[in-house]
């Protein structure tokens, strides 16, 4: 397999820091007081979440996880998704914010909220850090967004290529994968 070339970088890392603090005001601002439960989408969100739970200044932001897996290529997705590890906490009554890294396709983010809105939590919304619209199939309604941006293929900042370059800082777009 190419391993590809993550050169241009797109999204600076000084850029992601002042955006996520300009998304964790407008979440305090919009949300009354009390926990809010922060559900980060394993894997690629795990950066967003770090740095936006230490930008929310709540003392009750609970975090928890889920896995979710979507079966098609590397590049993109098949349209099947199934949960792969579930949440261990009631959600029923509680202000209930999905993290996610990317929404691209939306496939994921519309079974998601299938879901959890079947759990009966007071409110759902959705953070990203990335919306690729142009990808889009189904339409998810995402309240926080991070950057809008053009259908290239991107990695960093929790985002991967075949599991790689999920530690670097920035986003980059990768060239030369099949
Ligand atoms: C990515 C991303 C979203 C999903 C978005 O996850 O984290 O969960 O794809 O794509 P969609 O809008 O087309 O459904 P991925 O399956 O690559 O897993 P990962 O987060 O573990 O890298």
């Amino acid at each position: 397999m190419p391993q590809g070339c993550a050169d241009r970088v797109l999204i600076t890392s000084d850029q992601i820091q002042q955006r996520v603090r300009e998304l964790a005001a407008e979440i305090e601002a919009d949300y009354p007081e009390g926990p809010i439960y922060v559900i980060a989408i394993l894997k690629g969100s795990f950066i967003f979440l770090a740095d936006l739970v230490r930008a929310l200044k709540r003392k009750s932001i609970r975090i928890e996880f889920m896995g979710i897996s979507s079966y098609g290529n590397a590049k993109s997705t098949s349209g099947q998704v199934k949960v792969t590890r579930d949440l261990d906490v009631n959600i029923e009554g509680q202000h209930v914010l999905i993290v996610e890294d990317i929404v691209d396709s939306g496939v994921t983010l519309t079974y998601l909220t299938r879901v959890l809105e079947q759990r009966h939590p007071k409110s759902l919304e959705i953070a990203t850090l990335l919306d690729k619209p142009e990808r889009r199939i189904n339409q998810v309604r995402v309240k926080y967004k991070g950057f809008q941006i053009p259908d290239e293929f991107v990695v960093g900042y929790g985002l991967d290529y075949a599991e790689d370059y999920r530690n670097l800082s920035d986003i980059r777009v990768l060239t030369g994968i099949a």
